[in-house]
């Protein structure tokens, strides 16, 4: 068993070009995207708070200084509010600054891959464990954050953490699949991981949801790693390296996860998160109901 160190820091990779989202994220990064009233990246930056991260990593590209400028001070903005008496919103962007000290930025010059980007926050996370967080996936539906459970789950098991899903299984195709083995605490270890399995040769319906507790031996593998799937630098096939060496135990997230880096995705997350909230829900619901029943 690996020894078991607290999770303080969190590596977020928001260097990925977002062609799926074309022409939207041709000059806004699709972590600035809006789902209601909030930046995508802000859902993840919250989620991670909330499981006790205390210094967030930003791996960052071209076109994307407009993350660092969201997370820093606005001060015209913040000094016209202030001579407007307008506190609520004042304290609104307040309460999203990091801590001063808190937030780390580097750059992926060129999106060679999720792996690569991951790699390159290594000198910043250091010889520590560390969670990843991918921005374009958030999630609903639990009574706590898919990250939160992990760490839980992770100071029972030590070692990396996977959060994963069920999906249809003739969807498992699209993912990273894992294979089961023996209970542990509320999850089961991985056994095997496959990418993209062939239609019908998945080992479970398992798919990992964009959440990853990982140890620093991720980096040296990475370090090394060739390219993969779509000629780019795979975590996955890092990950089944250190498969190997350690321990990886999934931890089952019973809530709902959308990829905002799709266009069907951020719609139903717009629409999920809008009817959770008391203050929208009755403004758009009837109305939701028209425009089905007219559009048939
Ligand atoms: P995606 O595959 O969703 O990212 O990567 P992408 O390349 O931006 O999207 P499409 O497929 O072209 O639409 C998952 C996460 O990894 C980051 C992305 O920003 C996203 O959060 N990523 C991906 C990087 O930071 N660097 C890369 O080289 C690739």
């Amino acid at each position: 068993m690996v020894e078991k160190k607290k999770i303080r820091k969190a590596v977020f990779p928001v260097a990925g070009l977002g062609t799926r989202f074309l022409p939207a994220t041709k000059a806004v990064p699709k972590e600035m995207l809006t789902v209601v009233d909030k930046p995508v990246i802000q859902y993840v930056v919250d989620e991670a708070a909330e499981a006790g991260i205390e210094h967030f990593v930003f791996v960052t590209g071209r076109g994307k200084g407009v993350i660092e400028d969201y997370f820093d001070i606005q001060f015209e903005l913040e000094q016209m509010l202030r001579e407007r008496n307008k506190n609520a919103e004042l304290t609104l962007l307040t309460n999203i600054l990091p801590k001063a000290g808190t937030a780390s930025f580097t750059r992926q010059q060129v999106p060679l891959g999720l792996g690569h980007a991951v790699w390159c926050a290594r000198d910043i996370v250091g010889d520590e464990p560390f969670a990843v967080l991918l921005p374009d996936m958030i999630m609903t539906g639990d009574n706590k954050s898919c990250l939160k459970g992990m760490v839980e789950l992770y100071d029972q098991s030590g070692g990396n953490v996977l959060a994963v899903e069920e999906c249809a299984p003739e969807l498992a195709h699209r993912y990273g699949i894992v294979a089961p083995g023996e209970e542990i605490g509320n999850g089961f270890r991985i056994i095997d991981m496959v990418e993209k399995p062939a239609k019908g040769t998945q080992p479970s319906n398992y798919f990992i949801n964009g959440r990853y507790i990982l140890q620093p031996e991720i980096f040296t593998l990475l370090e090394t790693q060739e390219r993969g799937a779509g000629n780019e630098i795979q975590l996955t096939d890092s990950m089944l390296k250190l498969l190997k060496q350690q321990d990886f135990t999934a931890y089952p997230f019973r809530g709902e996860t959308y990829d905002t880096g799709a266009k069907d995705g951020f719609i139903l997350a717009n629409l999920a998160f809008a009817l959770q909230r008391e203050d929208i829900r009755p403004l758009i619901e009837g109305p939701l109901k028209d425009i089905i029943a007219k559009m048939g």
